[in-house]
């Protein structure tokens, strides 16, 4: 018993020291295999000994069970907010007014540091003896919602200080954030699901941290820059530990070497000139960086005397946040579109005057939905202000009611589906309005776009423009009907070929021997997206195993891993259309297996859950291997639990290269990421 504990106190030290070398030095120290065989290990040990699990164990990262709400709590230390600076005046006037409280002379320079402003959400972390027993949001600066199962899933915050004589508590502030690629993928995945999309990385990061669910956060791979640092009077360091700071640069090397992501891009700045010099620098390079900053934070660097100049009612006498101009340009709006997508959803869009924004010409925006209409008070003829980050899908922030024509009506969502002419709902508690006409055109070509796409059926050569003309021309009136389309009509249709009616046809006929997961992902089926579908497939063999359990035992459904009763429930109603049953028939007529094949049973009976050797890992692909295909080496990974995605990252954990691989390859390299043949892709699928 008492090994077990010193075995499970060094494996923790021990895992908890590379994970802070891969994700905040982003220097890896410890080969993945070996990560893993540790983590193992520790698991094994705390689920024979569940006495032996602590707050700071790696495993505690993956995220527990679901939390019915979060707790309101105090903070030990209010959050202040920050004075803004909108131009090099206002900055001057700041200083000018911290110079007359400090009561130095005019043009006196002091030491400052200059740190990006993270567009992220601020979090307030409380450790008790060097272990993180608390983390809330900003709440109103008093008070904010107690959100710690939520923040242990986030690598960059330490579990545990790295120091040797921890203070009694430590209270550190910074900023969480989703990475701009990691909230495109994210929003991707909404949209294949139906679901309304995020507005922005910060709404996408808020929204993520008051998730009831630590699983869901877990793989929103949330980030934290740690930037603020509050000590107790008395805490001296003990060997080895970073002495106590008396600057703010001080400060930031302190929370580094406690374990926490500083943002490297923070610099110490000897007077005004050096700031404007930053804050310049910054305007460009912030294009470069791979998560959103809205400005530069200045910093009284010494600490002294940033208790000599003290706070005002709300912010820091010490500190200005300097803005950039935002990504936003007044236009006026033309015409309110309303889009259908596949799931019924209706998008109002806002179509204007194009304008540049952020490097690209911008005409139309979303509105997002009935209320963010209803919120933003639009009328005909409005000047609106439209604003566009980077990656950002362009968004109408707010009209200008002083420019609006006299007499202007008001834009509301219609009553009736632009497309189909039916009676639009919207249900209690979901933000889309829908049209529910399961024959609308635009519900048809959205289901026929989708069930041709790349990770469905994957047909090649039926775009949307071909669709529409099969939609508008009634030659088809399902997903079924596709598969009746002869070369020879193909042929006719404008911009077709007797060649491209011909692959076309092929296309199609080979796409009736895609796996099972697929046909189910194809559906679009109300939150069945890619990853659902893959669980749900492996749980239910065939379409009549799943339509029984929709029918009958739902919670047979939302036991599988990852799917919660919202899915079960859309998949309910999916089964009980009729259209739907009649589609299936259709299909199965047609020759799909609406099953899974033999081998693929007999794949995932060999992974079922925590046997699974690949699980939690991820790989990528790159060049030719000398005996798999793509596909296969893709469908082992998966029958083994691992995942494959299209694109190196430091999290990836093997890049598996065959003959030619390119730049995925160097990428590895360059990221250190393991890197494998097919021979050593073999040997961990049987180990
Ligand atoms: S210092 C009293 N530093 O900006 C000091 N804040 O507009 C307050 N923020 O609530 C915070 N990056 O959420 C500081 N490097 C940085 C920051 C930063 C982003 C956020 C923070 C704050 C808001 C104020």
């Amino acid at each position: 018993m008492s090994s077990g504990l010193a075995r499970a106190e060094e494996l923790r030290r021990l895992l908890n020291r590379a994970a802070h070398a891969y994700y905040v030095l982003d220097a890896p120290d410890m080969e993945d295999p070996v990560y893993d065989r540790l983590y193992r290990e520790l698991l094994d040990l705390e689920t024979a000994q569940p006495e032996l699990i602590t707050p700071d164990s790696p495993t505690q990262r993956v995220g527990g069970a679901p939390a019915e709400g979060f707790e309101s709590v105090e903070h030990r230390i209010g959050l202040l907010s920050l004075d803004n600076a909108f131009s090099l005046e206002e900055l001057g006037a700041w200083y000018g007014r911290l110079l007359k409280v400090l009561d130095r002379e005019p043009g006196t320079p002091l030491e400052m540091v200059g740190e990006l402003k993270i567009d992220g959400n601020a979090l307030a972390l409380s450790y008790d003896h060097g272990l993180l027993v608390r983390a809330a949001t900003r709440g109103d600066g008093e008070r904010g919602e107690e959100i710690t199962a939520n923040v242990r899933t986030i690598r960059t915050v330490p579990t545990r200080l790295l120091l040797a004589h921890p203070p009694a508590w430590v209270e550190v502030r910074g900023e969480a954030l989703i990475p701009d690629a990691t909230f495109a993928a994210i929003n991707a995945e909404r949209e294949a699901r139906g679901e309304a999309l995020f507005a922005n990385p910060r709404n996408a990061c808020a929204g993520t941290l008051r998730q009831l669910d630590p699983k869901v956060v877990a793989s929103r791979r949330l980030d934290f820059f740690a930037y603020t640092l509050h000590l107790p009077d008395d805490w001296h360091p003990g060997p080895g530990d970073p002495a106590r700071p008396t600057t703010q640069a001080e400060a930031l090397d302190w929370l580094q070497a406690a374990g926490f992501r500083v943002n490297p891009n923070a610099a110490r700045l000897a007077d005004l000139t050096a700031v404007e010099a930053f804050f310049a620098q910054w305007d460009t390079g912030r294009r470069a960086l791979p998560y959103a900053t809205d400005g530069v934070v200045v910093k009284l660097n010494n600490l002294r005397l940033q208790a000599d100049a003290g706070f005002t009612q709300k912010a820091p006498r010490w500190a200005i946040a300097l803005k950039y101009a935002a990504e936003e340009a007044p236009s006026k709006l033309l015409r309110l579109a309303c889009q259908v997508g596949r799931t019924g959803a209706v998008t109002p869009v806002a179509e204007f005057e194009p304008v540049p924004l952020a490097g690209t010409t911008v005409s139309r925006a979303t509105l997002h939905n009935a209320d963010r209409l209803a919120e933003l008070d639009l009328h005909a003829g409005d000047t609106i202000v439209v604003r566009k980050a980077g990656e950002i899908i362009p968004e109408v922030v707010r009209v200008l009611p002083e420019l609006r024509p006299a007499g202007a009506v008001r834009l509301e969502l219609p009553l009736v589906c632009p497309e189909c002419g039916s009676g639009l709902v919207r249900e209690e508690g979901e933000a889309a309005t829908r049209c529910v006409n399961s024959s609308c055109p635009a519900i048809l070509r959205g289901a026929l776009r989708h069930w041709v796409s790349k990770g469905a059926l994957d047909v090649d050569g039926l775009g949307a423009k071909l669709i529409e003309q099969l939609v508008d021309k009634g030659l088809v009136g399902s997903i079924a009907d596709l598969y009746g389309l002869d070369g020879a009509l193909l042929a006719s249709l404008e911009r077709m070929g007797a060649k491209s009616a011909e692959n076309l046809v092929t296309a199609l006929a080979a796409s009736k021997a895609q796996p099972w997961h697929r046909q189910l992902y194809g559906l679009g089926i109300h939150h069945v997206g890619e990853v659902n579908a893959k669980a749900l497939a492996k749980a239910f063999p065939s379409a009549a195993d799943l339509a029984t359990a929709a029918e009958g035992t739902p919670e047979l459904i939302s036991a599988v891993y990852g799917i919660g009763s919202e899915i079960a429930q859309s998949l309910q109603q999916w089964f009980a259309t009729p259209a739907n049953q009649q589609l299936l028939t259709a299909l199965e007529q047609l020759g799909f297996s609406l099953a899974a094949r033999a081998e693929e049973r007999a794949a995932s009976a060999g992974s079922d859950g925590a046997e699974a050797p690949l699980a939690g890992q991820t790989f990528v692909l790159t060049g030719t291997l000398p005996n798999l295909s793509r596909s296969q080496a893709q469908a082992l990974i998966e029958a083994a639990g691992g995942k494959v995605s299209g694109s190196v990252s430091k999290k990836t954990s093997y890049v598996v290269a065959g003959a030619e691989a390119g730049s995925k390859l160097s990428k590895a390299e360059a990221l250190g990421v393991a890197v494998l043949d097919e021979a050593g892709l073999q040997e961990l699928l049987e180990p």
